[in-house]
């Protein structure tokens, strides 16, 4: 341990899983950690917005969101990051087995929070992921990661072989080991050469390059976003029509965790910006790999190309809002914010409902985002008891059978709790079947009681920060009961079956309110 302090050069001193080291002061704790120090398990979700996690390390053994911590408080004192973390692998190895991490991004800062519990009941742990988001796993596989893990034996760093079921759930390539719950997923902002430019976005929506991110923050203005009081509001006006249910929809963040982000040296291929999953359709249209190549090749020099959590608000694609009236006999209108491949989708499903794209301002929008447009219409389906590719549905247990021929069933007690039963082929890992359907219940569950983006009247994103889009937190996740139907078929896809049964349960559950989120 260095004794330390700021010394005249303008450094501050201080040590890192016990190695003493000197960095320049001014800066954020995470940009000493991530810039100067080569340490990639910190992972900027938000900075410096403080609000989702991912950036927790220890200082003097007490976790720390690294984003907000001014480096120069850390003069002296002991830093702990998730490659010092006594047990890391042991952590890492809970969090495979139990399925508490997808894409990982989130995972090393909630294993610094909980490592640092000295009592992890299932409460304590689900207070201490108060300071975190994770988008993928529906926080019960966290939780119960957490609480296996004295249990388990340390990781090995091989392959599990289980991402074959994590790529079908999650529709890209996703790896899943230990590694992954170690930060070691392979992030594009974890991969970039050393000494890349970077390059960020401007207030004007220009690319400016810097040599280092802070000079390129500098450049930008970067200022950070904020939440606004403005309502969420329905921007389409429901058909006219005698309907027996009607729904009206705003837009829907994606939400996910790591920023888009890629690199790209001159004349080379960028890496890909989907890091370890899809982010829910959110990353299929994205332009920095593009920006990328082309920074790369203008500067002759390899150029990291980043958003912020605020560029992906205003810049990344929305879930498509809707207005849509049904009738008795699923005969109806659905009106969609005008999106490509949107009224495929919802005719996939639901070939009496006649589609009405309409031009909203607003974000832009993606059929990509999970079961856009399909999941929309099986929901108004199930609502009134009638589905064309099952009449004999259960009135008490919403069923959804996804295109790709997975089906799900959900239900809710009057407690809140919540059961499903999914049957998607066979199915390979039930450890990830499970955490990616416990996540689509909890994505479904938050879509229809909580989840929106406020739009300003001119289309322009207001909620500008990682807290402000209605993701249900830990504590406010009811009971979660995961069935998987024995089936020899071939595997599919079965969490988006499940976030489309979900959300017919909770909207029934509600009383079928007429708009979404229902806690507006
Ligand atoms: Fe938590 Fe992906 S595993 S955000």
């Amino acid at each position: 341990m260095v004794e330390s302090s700021r010394t005249e050069d303008s450094t501050v001193e201080f040590t890192v899983n016990g190695a003493a080291v000197a960095v320049p002061v001014g800066e954020s704790l995470l940009d000493a950690l991530r810039e100067h120090l080569g340490i990639t398990s910190a992972k900027d979700g938000c900075s410096p917005q403080g609000q989702c996690g991912c950036c927790t390390v220890w200082v003097d053994g007490q976790p720390r969101v690294a984003c907000v911590t001014p480096v120069g408080r850390v003069a002296g004192r002991s830093v702990t990051t998730l490659e010092g973390l006594d047990g890391a692998d042991r952590w890492a190895e809970a969090f495979c087995a139990g399925g508490g991490s997808q894409c990982g991004f989130c995972t090393p800062g909630i294993i610094m929070r909980v490592a640092a519990l000295t009592a992890p009941t299932d409460a304590a742990v689900r207070q201490a992921l108060l300071a975190h988001l994770c988008r993928c796993t529906g926080w019960h596989p966290v939780v119960n990661s957490v609480l296996s893990a004295p249990e388990r034996a340390p990781a090995s760093l091989e392959q599990t072989g289980r991402g074959v079921r994590a790529s079908l759930e999650g529709g890209v390539a996703q790896d899943v080991g230990a590694h992954v719950a170690l930060g070691r997923g392979g992030f594009a902002d974890d991969t970039a050469p050393p000494g890349a430019l970077v390059a960020l976005l401007d207030a004007e929506g220009e690319w400016v390059v810097g040599e280092s991110l802070a000079q390129a923050r500098r450049l930008s203005g970067k200022i950070q976003g904020r939440r606004t009081t403005a309502p969420l509001r329905s921007p389409i006006e429901l058909p006219a029509g005698a309907w027996m249910r009607t729904l009206q929809t705003t837009w829907v963040e994606p939400a996910y965790l790591e920023p888009d982000a890629a690199w790209c040296e001159p004349g080379g291929a960028p890496a890909s910006s989907l890091g370890n999953g899809g982010a829910f359709g959110g990353k299929t249209s994205t332009e920095v790999g593009d920006v990328a190549r082309r920074l790369a090749d203008e500067h002759g020099r390899a150029v990291r190309v980043l958003f912020t959590r605020e560029d992906v608000v205003r810049r990344g694609p929305k879930r498509p809002p809707i207005a849509a009236g049904v009738r008795a006999d699923g005969t109806g209108v659905i009106r969609v914010a005008r999106t490509p491949g949107i009224a495929r989708a919802i005719a996939s499903i639901a070939p009496g409902l006649v589609v009405e794209e309409v031009d909203v301002a607003g974000p832009p929008t993606t059929s990509a985002a999970r079961a856009a447009g399909w999941a929309e219409a099986a929901v108004l389906l199930a609502s009134i008891a009638v589905s064309p590719l099952d009449p004999e549905i259960d009135p008490e247990n919403d069923m959804v059978t996804a295109p790709n021929g997975a089906t799900a069933w959900a239900s809710i007690d009057s407690d809140g709790s919540l059961h499903v039963r999914v049957r998607c082929g066979e199915p390979l890992d039930e450890a990830v079947l499970r955490s990616y359907c416990t996540g689509a219940a909890h994505m479904a569950l938050g879509w229809v009681r909580s989840e929106g983006l406020a739009i300003g009247a001119d289309g322009t994103p207001l909620d500008l920060t990682i807290r402000s889009f209605g993701v249900l937190r830990a504590i406010d996740t009811p009971p979660i009961d995961i069935v998987i139907e024995p089936d020899d078929g071939e595997p599919v896809n079965g969490s988006d079956a499940v976030f489309a049964a979900v959300a017919a349960a909770a909207w029934r559950r509600a009383g079928y309110p007429p708009e979404w989120p229902a806690a507006r």
